[in-house]
């Protein structure tokens, strides 16, 4: 048993140092940042009508001044009107086991933490939520919270909900790892659940619900590894979308569940330049999403530039249905005519429509496995159609026990769900909860 554990934990690491070129998460462990910030101690109380300010004086009087130290908000409700950033930390943590809800309608990001360093943001009692009541202010207030440039960092074990606008950004940095998150918007674009850029970051059991970006990689971006991610009524997961200078490479999606998405993953552009290459997508099970594998390279307005391209790209083992096949495709490459798509490999790949009739179509585009991919190079060929059948690897895909029928209004309050131990049909998270530790 005790061996089974260990060789478990070495499969994990293996596989996920594979794709990344060195560790993830803080330098230094929980245990050893000693020094308690807690808020109720720089002027915060429970109940208070703006936590804001002390977490922003918790931070720069005792954060800053000891390193090792955690910044605290235990748990109970908090109102929060001023937003915060929080700069240059070094060896620190953000515990917040509190439930944080926005009052402030400023635009902007109610938590911002800059340039962090060995920096975890947690929740001990997997509990702690920031609630963004979205639908007071939707599309005019702020996003919840972006890192940019960390460096050794984790977020794990949070709640996100109902943002005005997006939900949690990472702008760059490196050897990030984000687990354990549920993030729950409402049904309506504009409500992105992560969006990530940056090196060496891995992101793991996260579930989103809401109608954009379930799990989405932008530029630039290098070994990222992404896997469990269960996109519960969502716009579902993306690459883009892609303009100008796009230098994406190596990044690996694996075990990305969807149900009733608006695409089992989508890579999107329009016009741009530079690169997207080395990515394999493996292990997608998507159920009634409208679009499948969506390539798209005409897809909204048009950056400057002959087109992005995508290059050695593989999709391995995905099993999915959408929800009317010839409206819109199970799978579709369309790819730029001045810049077509190469080393597009399917691989097992057994897309099929709800309706029993399916139109694939591809663009500009090369690669191996069928589909209407043509074989070898060349060039920018118009679109052409292919009627396609049953697939013979498909079998009802799998699904997820709490499957939502149905995203949230985003006219009403939106209640805070608890943090799922499951992401992937069959698979237990990576890591346990917190709160089960
Ligand atoms: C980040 O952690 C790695 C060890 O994993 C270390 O080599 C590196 O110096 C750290 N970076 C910074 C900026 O502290
Ligand atoms: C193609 O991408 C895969 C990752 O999906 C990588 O292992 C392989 O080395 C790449 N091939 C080339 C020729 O770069
Ligand atoms: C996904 O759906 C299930 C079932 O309704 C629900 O329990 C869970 O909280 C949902 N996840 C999110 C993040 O809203």
């Amino acid at each position: 048993m005790f061996i089974t554990a260990l060789t478990l934990v070495a499969a994990i690491c293996a596989g996920a140092s594979a794709q990344l070129t060195g560790r993830v998460g803080p330098t230094t462990p929980l245990s050893q940042k000693t020094k308690v910030c807690n808020v109720l101690n720089y002027g915060g109380s429970v109940g208070s009508n703006d936590i804001g300010p002390a977490i922003g004086s918790a931070f720069t009087n005792c954060v800053l001044k000891n390193s090792g130290s955690v910044l605290y908000v235990p748990p109970g409700n908090y109102n929060m009107q001023t937003w915060q950033t929080l700069n240059g930390g070094n060896n620190w943590a953000f515990q917040m086991d509190g439930v944080i809800t926005r009052t402030g309608t400023a635009g902007g990001h109610m938590i911002l933490v800059n340039n962090a360093n060995n920096f975890e943001m947690f929740s001990s009692t997997s509990a702690g939520a920031f609630q963004g009541h979205g639908y007071q202010i939707r599309n005019t207030g702020p996003r919840i919270l972006r890192i940019v440039n960390g460096i050794n960092f984790s977020l794990h074990d949070l709640i996100f909900v109902d943002s005005p606008a997006f939900h949690v950004i990472i702008d760059h940095g490196s050897n990030g790892e984000i687990y354990n998150l549920a993030i729950r918007g409402a049904n309506l674009g504009g409500s992105d659940g992560i969006d990530i850029w940056g090196s060496n970051h891995w992101v793991h059991d996260v579930e989103v619900t809401n109608r954009d970006e379930c799990v989405t990689v932008k530029n630039p971006s290098n070994n990222l590894l992404i896997e469990r991610i269960w996109c519960n009524q969502s716009g579902g997961s993306a690459i883009g979308s892609l303009s100008n200078g796009i230098n994406i490479h190596d990044i690996i999606y694996r075990n990305i569940y969807t149900n009733g998405g608006n695409q089992a993953f989508m890579i999107k552009s329009n016009g741009g330049d530079g690169t997207l290459r080395n990515v394999l997508f493996q292990n997608f099970i998507s159920r009634g999403t409208a679009y499948g594998l969506d390539v798209n390279q005409y897809w909204e307005t048009a950056a400057s530039g002959n087109g992005v391209q995508l290059t050695n790209i593989t999709f391995q083992n995905w099993d999915g249905i959408v929800v009317d096949g010839v409206q819109r495709p199970p799978i579709q490459f369309i790819c730029a005519t001045g810049v077509p798509c190469t080393g597009m490999n399917l691989q097992n790949v057994n897309m099929w429509s709800s309706t029993g009739k399916a139109v694939n179509k591809c663009q500009a585009a090369y690669g191996t496995g069928g589909s209407c991919l043509k074989s070898g190079s060349g060039g920018g060929y118009a679109q052409v159609t292919l009627n396609v059948g049953q697939p013979s690897g498909y079998s009802t895909p799998q699904s997820m026990p709490g499957d939502l029928a149905a995203g949230f209004s985003p006219t009403a309050a939106i209640p805070i769900p608890s943090i799922p131990t499951s992401f992937y049909p069959g698979l237990p998270q990576i890591s346990p909860l917190a709160r089960n530790k």
